[in-house]
């Protein structure tokens, strides 16, 4: 019986894993730079931490989240992101008490999507998330760490920025989106027909070819905004200038969560195809209090590491991976004992190294060494074993020269 893997789920294979790699170190790096600090939560969670959090009429909820029932106790899910959880755990914690914090994360989410390419069942994201600070200073610096980190990943992408407005300002614009959709429902796909009454926000993010012309003269919820959600909005834009941080405007911006305010925002590529967001974010500030903790301002984002690992594929950037600096090719079972225990110097010392302990034909364990990328082999044996000296041979130029297996390490780092 050979399985595979369950669908939209997929392995990263040790030949690609050097892409995921660099974007965690990179990540870890410059997070760390702006004071952002690593926090992990289950995978597992309330089925209502997201219901609550997310929104019960978000298709990612209501249509996409893996629910289970722990052995008829309670209802968990697998996360389908990576807020609520961090929310959840800051609430339980009792952690605004030590004023404003910067975290992040790095972890496997889960939704039950139709999969394609960049869209998946199993993926993972890389996210942030600043609480206590209302103030727009942060959502532009947030929004530039984004940026900043995108720029040293190599990776060139547009950042899109809309506000969502608030519940002084939004209600009201709803209610007249609402009715301008329903006049327009004929020239409306069948899933902007069936979201006008749940969620008419999300209309805006249809992407059918035929809706395009009408959605792009729906009213404008920028042009609604509330004096204080417009002067915030204002403020961040204004912080972007400042830091040079480009952005285009996109009044269609909605994101696919309720649990957002004022700021939203996209870094999206060609590179992508249809699912062309690389990472995304906004402000949240009345989520913190909805799942139970004070009043408590939050700006997030998420980036998603397959679309990053698609981007960087596209670009023909491979990570090289670690090389050992020596294969120890064995003749017998006496260079076999030998090279385990240079190897074990070797290693100590930090210098990378493989040997073959099933021994063999030669020829066959110098193809495995230029398989695993060796820069040197040595061949050992009991003569070597006896006489103390081996020869060292370089696999690109297939020169040799005799070292003394004492002195291996020395001369490695020389
Ligand atoms: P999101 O826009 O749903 O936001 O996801 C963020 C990113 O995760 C997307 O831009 C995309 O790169 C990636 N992503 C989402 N779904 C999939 C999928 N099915 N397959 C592959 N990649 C995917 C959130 O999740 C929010 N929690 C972000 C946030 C954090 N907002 C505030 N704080």
């Amino acid at each position: 019986m050979k399985f595979s893997g369950v669908k939209g789920m997929n392995d990263v294979l040790p030949a690609l894993i050097g892409r995921w790699q660099e974007m965690e170190a990179v990540a870890r790096e410059v997070f760390a730079l702006y004071g952002y600090r690593e926090v992990r939560t289950p995978e597992v969670e309330h089925a209502a931490v997201f219901a609550r959090g997310v929104g019960e009429a978000t298709d990612i909820v209501n249509k996409e989240m893996y629910v289970f029932e722990d052995k008829g106790e309670e209802m968990l899910a697998l996360r389908p992101e990576g807020t609520a959880g961090t929310v959840r755990a800051f609430v339980e914690h009792g952690c605004h008490v030590e004023g404003p914090q910067k975290w992040y994360y790095v972890g496997a989410m889960f939704r039950r999507e139709r999969p394609q390419k960049g869209r998946y069942r199993l993926f993972h994201q890389i996210g942030c998330e600043a609480f206590g600070i209302a103030e727009p200073a942060v959502d532009a610096e947030q929004i530039a760490l984004l940026d900043d980190y995108l720029a040293r990943m190599g990776v060139r992408a547009e950042l899109r920025l809309n506000s969502v407005g608030d519940a002084s300002c939004r209600p009201a614009y709803l209610a007249d989106l609402r009715a301008w959709l329903s006049s327009r429902r004929d020239d409306l796909c069948p899933d902007c027909n069936d979201r006008i009454e749940r969620n008419p926000l999300r209309v805006l993010d249809c992407k059918v070819e035929s809706c395009q012309p009408v959605l792009d003269r729906a009213p404008r919820l920028l042009e609604r905004l509330c004096p204080s959600c417009a002067a915030h909005f204002e403020s961040v834009k204004g912080a972007l200038d400042a830091l040079g941080v480009a952005y285009h405007l996109d009044t269609r911006l909605v994101r696919g969560l309720d649990y957002y305010v004022r700021t939203a925002y996209e870094f999206t590529s060609s590179a992508l195809g249809a699912q062309s967001a690389v990472a995304g974010g906004g402000r949240y500030d009345p989520l913190v209090e909805t799942l139970g903790g004070p009043p408590t301002p939050g700006i997030g984002f998420a980036l998603g590491q397959e679309r990053l690992a698609l981007i960087l594929e596209s670009a023909g950037r491979l990570v090289p991976e670690r090389r050992p600096a020596i294969f120890f090719v064995t003749a017998d079972a006496e260079g076999v004992r030998e090279a385990l225990r240079r190897a074990a110097e070797l290693r100590k010392a930090g210098i990378a190294c493989d040997i073959d302990p099933r021994g063999g034909k030669m020829k066959a364990q110098f193809r495995q060494a230029e398989r695993v990328g060796a820069r040197h082999a040595i061949v050992l044996g009991g003569n070597e074993v006896a006489s103390g000296r081996a020869k060292l041979k370089d696999m690109a130029t297939r020169e040799e020269t005799e070292v003394d297996l004492a002195g291996l390490v020395g001369r490695l780092r020389a």
